[in-house]
């Protein structure tokens, strides 16, 4: 059987070392690291995931200040928002909820937050740094991913590792940070051709496409570590929902380590948002 890495554990385990250090912040200065979270329109999925945002800073201490905003809310005063939590010495981070309704410039939003308080690491300086391997704020899901791997992997040197999906919030970054420890990176899409005789090549494989139980087993070689990021809601004969995530995962007994959906990936994410924030109130005050 394969080992079922633990997300749920291991960020619990984080986030308790976060919630020490924001006690830390709070003794020092009395004031607690703030993050402010930005949703405009009402995307049920944005909502459940700011709601579960919002509730984890407040496990650990983090002051969070929501923005929510209609569908409607116009670019110009979504800047100007921008421009005024860039301004506030009391905010630290800054969290814009994607996706953007059609209207809004995703990109040029983005590009107004202050890359020191940009706990996405979606900025384009924060882009860069990572790409250099120069310090910066690293997006959450792919910071969370390499714990993850961190967990059952001493060394990256000489293994190969092929990732699924070629976002800019999880393939693209994951690629980088796996660069980062010299193991060798394939970066693969849905129209990658050939791509199960890819994978099967992998020691390592992130599958972040978004298609539900596309990596089978017999795309993974016996002892592959899985790491499955795809959240992928299910419609069931009966009118409910299931989330499964990229991978086959009851085909991958074979595998040496796999993540579970949910409960490898998500938690992960989150616990590494409230690092990201504590890390920017860190450095804003040293
Ligand atoms: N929407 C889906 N994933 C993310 C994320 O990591 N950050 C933000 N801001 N929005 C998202």
């Amino acid at each position: 059987m394969a080992q079922i890495i633990d997300g749920r554990a291991m960020a619990r385990a984080l986030s308790d070392e976060t919630a020490a250090r924001v006690a830390a912040m709070v003794a020092d200065s009395g004031q607690p690291p703030a993050l402010a979270v930005v949703l405009v329109g009402d995307d049920p999925a944005s909502q459940v995931y700011v709601r579960r945002k919002i509730s984890e800073c407040a496990r650990v201490g983090i002051r969070s200040v929501e923005h929510r905003l209609p569908v409607d809310h116009p670019q110009d005063a979504l800047l100007t928002l921008i421009d005024l939590l860039n301004s506030d010495p009391a905010i630290h981070g800054i969290l814009i909820q994607l996706p953007l309704p059609p209207h809004i410039d995703a990109a040029l939003v983005l590009d107004r937050i202050d890359p020191a308080k940009d706990v996405d690491g979606f900025h384009p300086v924060n882009v860069g740094r990572l790409s250099t391997g120069t310090g910066g704020l690293v997006p959450c899901t792919p910071l969370g991913i390499m714990r993850l791997l961190d967990s059952v992997i001493d060394d990256y040197r000489g293994l190969n590792a092929v990732v699924i999906g070629k976002s800019n919030i999880v393939g693209k970054p994951v690629a980088m940070l796996l660069l980062e420890r010299e193991a060798t990176v394939t970066v693969t899409h849905i129209e990658t051709l050939h791509l199960p005789d890819i994978a099967r090549k992998a020691d390592i494989i992130v599958a972040a496409a978004g298609a539900p139980h596309l990596v089978r087993g017999y795309w993974v070689k016996p002892g592959a570590i899985v790491i499955d990021v795809g959240i992928n809601r299910i419609a069931q004969a009966d009118g409910s929902s299931q989330i499964v995530g990229d991978c086959a995962t009851q085909e991958l007994d074979h595998a040496r380590a796999v993540t579970p959906v949910p409960g490898g990936v998500g938690p992960m994410t989150i616990a590494c948002l409230l690092h990201n924030t504590v890390l920017a109130a860190e450095r804003a005050r040293t």
